[in-house]
């Protein structure tokens, strides 16, 4: 269950491993005209992640209608969105999100966001701490296995510890992602068992989590 987008579909499902919370639920029944714009950009080496805006759509909406990306993304059996689709869902993500466009010499490559933790069982999970969610899509598969989501990643791990006081960041990912997994695993990111639809514990969903003394940690060891 990986790329919250996913949760937009299964917002109206009752099973309580996919149950959001209320806010979430609201933007996405509800979701605002525009997108939240924030004004945070990261730099890297090779990547800029800047604030995800109205005039993106276009490698949005082709993103979104990529089979291969979809189907590591999304990991089931959606293989088009509409514009309508895509500008509904990013715009109810970016309420309680930083939603960011990734960019490799001034071209856009794909999107990632840093997100306050939407599923009720991972936010119940830490009482009283800031929980977020890491989602990350590079839309044009060429560019897989390149170091470039590391990297990405990377940028936003920073900025979610050391600039927003985030406790702790979690990404939902398929057991059969294993670039995905491997991409969180190398950045620190121990593996939990995920929830099923049924709301049982499942080897097939992962529940990839990191917390800030375990980044620190890895920080100095690194
Ligand atoms: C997932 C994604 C963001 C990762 O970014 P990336 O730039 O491809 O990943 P990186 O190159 O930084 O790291 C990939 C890791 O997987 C390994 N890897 C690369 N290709 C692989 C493959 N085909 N199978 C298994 N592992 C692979 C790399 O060696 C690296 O691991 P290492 O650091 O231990 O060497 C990107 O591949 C992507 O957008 N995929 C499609 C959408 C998606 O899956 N999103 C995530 C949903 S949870």
């Amino acid at each position: 269950m990986p790329l919250d987008r996913a949760e937009y579909r299964r917002a109206s499902m009752s099973s309580d491993a996919h149950a959001t919370t209320d806010e979430h639920r609201r933007a996405l029944a509800h979701p605002p005209a525009t997108l939240r714009v924030h004004d945070v950009t990261l730099r890297g080496p090779r990547l800029a992640l800047r604030p995800l805006t109205e005039d993106d759509w276009a490698p949005l909406l082709a993103w979104n209608n990529d089979p291969e990306v979809l189907a590591w993304a999304e990991g089931d059996e959606i293989e088009s969105r509409t514009l309508d689709e895509v500008q509904r869902i990013y715009r109810a993500i970016s309420v309680n999100a930083h939603c960011f466009l990734m960019e490799l010499d001034g071209e856009p490559i794909g999107e990632c966001w840093l997100q306050h933790m939407n599923l009720e069982r991972l936010v119940a999970r830490h009482p009283g701490e800031g929980v977020r969610r890491i989602d990350i899509a590079i839309g044009l598969p060429a560019l897989w296995g390149q170091g470039l989501g590391r990297e990405a990643v990377g940028l936003l791990l920073d900025f979610s510890f050391r600039r927003e006081g985030v406790d702790v960041i979690y990404a939902c990912v398929d057991a059969g992602n294993v670039r995905s997994r491997r991409m969180f695993e190398s950045l620190g990111f121990a593996v939990g068992p995920g929830m099923d639809a049924a709301g049982t514990e499942s080897d097939a969903d992962l529940d990839l989590m990191l917390n800030r003394a375990d980044y620190a940690a890895a920080r100095l060891n690194g």
